[in-house]
């Protein structure tokens, strides 16, 4: 029994309490962004009225004071995922980075002609371009875990992918084009075998449960902040210490050397080693206000309440003729990616658009998957704990209209 209360939680959020075209807004895109409570906006406030100055870098107060509060962002989140050590959280400006940072480092050191890695089809473009740009500089070979036609990965073809060449596996743990769930457990289980590493791209995963990097042991797991009620601009990059170790930098610059000479340089130790120029400092502490007010809402009640709004909807939004779900895995997230027979998603989009309700159109940075399904695109509904079953009654009204307009 769920006892939250959603309109206490979306008074929270300035953003949500206003009007397009006249009607309340209803957001529904919160697999692309999602929206900010107010204490994290207070948050960036306060740091950039009363706090704000370089850290790491100064002796004077304001440095020494925000760069404690910088440090204790990045316990904050070790705690929040239960990583071994402090130094094991990089701040990155999102989870794009985060894989091009790894893709990059770990590549440069571990990849070379011939070597194998695995991504899968459910993959947004951001965590397959990396490693195809890898294999081309490495002249390495990209395998890619096949699914069924519910957008489930096919273990039994994972394990045949699996070679004495496979260097690294890097799958995300909820697609945000379908919301299917991927047994990662499983996957990384199944790698370990073998002395794999395993990438875990956490964008779509870390809003929606609680998350523990000793359950899961995966090598690397990354997210953002924007979609974790967050500031932009700031993402984690965690990695076991061993590897970080190992791994050159990626990017060079201000506070990741150890001593600079024109003829060499040594380089700072983790977390430093991954952080050049100037952190998104405001971003990580606002993280940190994120993250409590997450963490006071409860991940368990968000994931029951989120489950509760799965449900309805998919029942809702099934029951309308010519509608297809793409994506019907038994475990998903919040996110309903669907298709209206004979009209594009892009005329759909707009017109639900025109009724306050934003939601998101086209292939969502996951071509290949469109392709493996034979579509162009899909229209998504990504839910957040904020928003109401009402608010997904005025959705299925809305398909409605938009099947009569184009009937
Ligand atoms: N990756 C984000 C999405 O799925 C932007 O919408």
């Amino acid at each position: 029994m769920i006892s939250l209360d959603i309109q206490k939680i979306r008074n929270d959020f300035p953003i949500l309490n206003q009007q397009v075209y006249n009607k309340p807004l209803i957001y529904f895109d919160n697999g692309a962004t999602t929206q900010k409570p107010q204490v994290v906006i207070d948050e960036e406030l306060k740091i950039y009225s009363h706090e704000n100055s370089n850290i790491h870098r100064g002796v004077h107060y304001l440095s020494e004071q925000l760069t404690q509060r910088y440090e204790d962002a990045r316990k904050t989140v070790r705690k929040f995922i239960n990583a071994k050590h402090d130094h094991e959280v990089i701040f990155t400006s999102g989870t794009t980075e985060s894989i091009n940072t790894i893709a990059f480092s770990f590549g440069e050191k571990y990849i070379s002609e011939g070597d194998e890695i695995i991504i899968s089809t459910v993959e947004h473009h951001a965590n397959i371009v990396p490693w195809q740009m890898l294999c081309e500089r490495k002249k390495a070979i990209l395998k890619v875990i096949p699914i069924n036609d519910k957008g489930e990965l096919l273990l039994d073809e994972y394990q045949k992918l699996i070679s004495p060449k496979t260097k690294i596996v890097a799958v995300n743990q909820v697609s945000n084009a379908l919301g299917t769930v991927n047994n990662v457990k499983k996957l990384i289980d199944i790698a370990h075998q073998q002395n794999i590493p395993v990438l875990i791209d956490g964008a779509q995963s870390i809003q929606h449960g609680n998350i523990d990097m000793q359950e899961l042991d995966c090598d690397f797991f990354v997210f953002s902040g924007h979609k974790i009620y967050g500031p932009n601009g700031i993402g984690v990059l965690y990695g076991k210490e061993k590897l970080l170790n190992e791994m050159p930098p990626f990017m060079t610059g201000g506070e990741m050397i150890k001593k600079v000479t024109f003829e060499k340089t040594t380089f700072n130790e983790l977390p430093f080693k991954f952080e050049a120029g100037t952190p998104n400092y405001v971003g990580a502490i606002g993280l940190v206000a994120a993250i409590n007010y997450i963490q006071n809402i409860g991940l368990g009640n968000i994931a029951t309440y989120e489950k509760e709004l799965l449900d309805y909807a998919t029942k809702k939004l099934e029951s309308i003729d010519g509608l297809k779900i793409i994506g019907t895995s038994q475990k998903k997230v919040s996110v309903i990616s669907f298709v209206l027979d004979n009209i594009h998603h892009y005329d759909a989009g707009m017109v639900i658009d025109k009724m306050g309700i934003a939601v998101r159109t086209g292939h969502h940075c996951a071509e290949p998957l469109m392709n493996r399904f034979s579509i162009e695109g899909t229209i998504r509904a990504s839910f957040s704990f904020y928003n109401t079953k009402e608010e997904i009654d005025k959705l299925h009204e809305a398909l409605l209209t938009v099947k009569q307009m184009f009937s």
